[in-house]
């Protein structure tokens, strides 16, 4: 049987001003009726059947969010094995390894299907069906990553390189996690390439022996914060100060990209379900129900001679004329207008604001 995993703790700060730090964009309705966090956690109970049995979700947080991440699970009715509440964000090699330790406490070792809580898939059976193909692999001993079909030289993801005639699912022969622009191009136009999609399959304690040995650091910092846990229910806090002394560091620079051409086996399943991160406005637009005029509104809106434009209304009636390739998203107590290609700009509006204008 398999452990899902969700890690929940990201900021999502470029879809502000939705997504605040009380109420990042992971807990937000995006798209469908659903938030993000309960779509992930919809998907990997979906992947249950009679060949594989799917253990109850563990969920790794901040600690800020544990009501919101109760709340939200019991409106989809799943009752979760876990809520690993982190004081601070140390990036995703911290959150995983909490994950493993928990998975591994009774002595087990499970495959662990690891997902981020942003992202949509359009394609559930595609999806379904790439998973277990990489659960069947990672029971293998190997670590499993889904590479999705770039169409774009998109700065933000990493981009898997697959090892020609290496078998299926092949092995990976390069890992590099968020190139600059100009190398991204490269890979696009050399081709071969994937995007990692952020999601990660692997046995508990493989997971632990990578990190044993390409982090050792990170590993021990999080073992000494996990001897140290409290346990409140379902909700598992470990040791504050031991925590917040671990360097903070994503799976993918911590492990990934040291894997290739090392003792431990790391494979890449091809992911075709219409995957979207959605990681900034654009996206939002892009994954939206759009009308005839590429228009995608919610909330209180009103467009006329309006194009390719987002609008998000959730407090007051927002209009527009004549205006294209726009995002307009209004608050209670903020509007932020973008050009929409300048989507992935937001952030610096965010990080002027934490710095206090
Ligand atoms: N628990 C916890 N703690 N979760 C975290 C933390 C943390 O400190 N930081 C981020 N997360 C969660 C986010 O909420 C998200 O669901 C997931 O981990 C991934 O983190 P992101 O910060 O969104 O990563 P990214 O988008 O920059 O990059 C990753 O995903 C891309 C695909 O979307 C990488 O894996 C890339 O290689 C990948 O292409
Ligand atoms: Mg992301």
């Amino acid at each position: 049987s398999v452990v899902p995993v969700i890690m929940a703790g990201g900021s999502g700060t470029r879809l502000w001003p939705l997504s605040r730090a009380g109420f990042p964009k992971q807990f937000l309705v995006l798209s469908g009726d659903s938030s993000l966090f309960q779509q992930a956690a919809q998907r990997l109970a979906d992947l249950a059947g009679p060949d594989l049995a799917v253990q109850p979700l563990v969920v790794v947080g901040n600690a800020e969010h544990r009501f919101l991440t109760l709340e939200q699970l019991r409106e989809i009715r799943q009752e979760p094995a876990a809520v690993l509440l982190e004081p601070a964000g140390r990036n995703t090699a911290p959150a995983l390894t909490l994950a493993a330790l928990q998975a591994r406490a009774d002595g087990a070792d499970p495959v662990m299907v690891v997902t981020p809580a942003d992202q949509t898939v359009a394609d559930g059976a595609a999806f379904n069906a790439a998973l277990r193909q990489a659960v069947a692999q990672a029971a293998q001993g190997s670590i499993v990553i889904l590479g999705v079909t770039p169409d774009k030289p998109e700065t933000g993801y990493g981009y898997i390189r697959a090892e020609a005639g290496s078998g299926s699912p092949a092995k990976v022969a390069r890992f590099v996690e968020k190139p600059d622009a100009a190398t991204a191009a490269g890979y696009l136009a050399e081709g071969g390439y994937t995007w990692n999609s952020g999601m990660f399959v692997l046995r508990a304690s493989v997971w632990l022996a990578a990190l044993a040995q390409f982090r050792p650091d990170i590993l021990r910092a999080c073992e000494a914060a996990w001897a140290g846990r409290q346990a409140d229910g379902r909700f598992v806090r470990p040791d504050k100060a031991a925590f917040e002394a671990v360097p903070s560091e994503s799976v993918d620079y911590a492990v990934m990209e040291r894997c290739p051409g090392s003792a431990f086996d790391i494979r890449v399943v091809p992911l075709a379900a219409g995957w979207n991160d959605l990681g900034a406005w654009d996206a939002v637009w892009q994954v939206g129900a759009q009308d005839e005029a590429g228009n995608v509104a919610a909330g209180d809106v009103m467009l006329h001679d309006t194009e390719r434009t987002l609008v998000h209304a959730s407090s007051r009636l927002v209009t527009t004329v004549g205006v294209r390739d726009l995002v307009v998203v209004e608050t209670s107590d903020s509007v932020m207008v973008a050009d929409r290609s300048r989507s992935q700009d937001v952030k610096h509006i965010v990080n002027r604001l934490a710095a206090g204008g």
